[in-house]
């Protein structure tokens, strides 16, 4: 497996709302889809697909889509949602599908959240048919203007003092790709900003992701000073201009050469 039992689970939990929360992803997938440009009656398979955001783009265009994904939450939604399409219970790393049966693989925000990329990466390679196209969204980390709420979480929560080694980078998909087989590599940046209207929508939109939740296992005055320092954060960007998210992605496509 590339990814981990509470992986799934994580998944399972926010699939009802995924699209919601992640309100980028539906632009993203069809940005990643127009880049692949798959004909009418392509193979196509979307690996980690979630609530289909890649893989429904690829069906709009006249494709034979095959959507899998780790998680039996997201799967099932799939199945409801999408009749045309194949859907299966799979882990990216063992893909149980037959050698060069796709035209193209496609994997939104996914390869960032395996255990094994490169595994995967073999894998799309081994599916793909010779000269086959794989394209792959990355998240792009940006802080810009919400500096103010990513220290306050740093403060509370601690995140980003990890040490770990961090998010994966385009550069490092990029090798990972090269290394699994692919070339002919091309990469391209797109941001999809979303304003928010005042502090209570930007909470709404924290409350979304189990904000609540999180502050709940603090002390109730650690929970309150978090409170109270967001709102005053949250209003200091509102009447500065307004306040937004800010979200960005690369994308990348390459073509499938000789086994690895
Ligand atoms: C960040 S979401 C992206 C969903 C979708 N591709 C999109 O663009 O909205 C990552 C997805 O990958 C799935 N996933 C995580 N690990 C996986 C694995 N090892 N094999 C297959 N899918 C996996 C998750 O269940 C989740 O649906």
């Amino acid at each position: 497996m590339t990814s981990t039992e509470p992986g799934r689970r994580k998944y399972d939990a926010l699939a009802e709302r995924y699209e919601e929360i992640f309100f980028y992803v539906a632009d993203v997938g069809r940005q990643l889809v127009d880049l692949a440009a798959p004909r009418p009656g392509d193979r196509v398979l979307d690996v980690g697909s979630g609530r289909g955001a890649v893989a429904r783009a690829a069906l709009a265009r006249g494709c034979a889509v095959t959507a899998v994904d780790a998680s039996a939450g997201m799967v099932e939604r799939l199945r409801v949602d999408y009749p045309a399409m194949t859907v299966r219970q799979l882990d990216a790393g063992r893909l149980d599908l037959p050698d060069g049966s796709f035209d193209l693989v496609t994997a939104g925000f996914v390869v960032q959240v395996l255990d094994d990329p490169a595994a995967a990466l073999v894998e799309f390679h081994r599916v793909l048919a010779p000269s086959g196209t794989v394209a792959l969204s990355l998240e792009r980390q940006t802080v810009g203007r919400l500096k103010w709420l990513h220290d306050l979480n740093a403060e509370f929560f601690g995140e980003g003092r990890g040490g770990g080694p961090g998010p994966m980078t385009a550069d490092q998909l990029d090798t990972l790709l090269t290394v699994a087989g692919f070339d002919q590599l091309t990469r391209t940046e797109v941001d999809i900003p979303k304003s928010v209207p005042d502090p209570a929508a930007l909470w709404a939109w924290l409350e979304l992701q189990g904000i609540q939740q999180v502050l709940d296992a603090l002390p109730a005055d650690r929970a309150t000073a978090f409170r109270e320092a967001f709102f005053a954060g949250a209003q200091r960007m509102h009447d500065d201009g307004g306040i937004e998210l800010e979200f960005g992605a690369t994308l990348h496509r390459a073509v499938s050469g000789p086994p690895a």
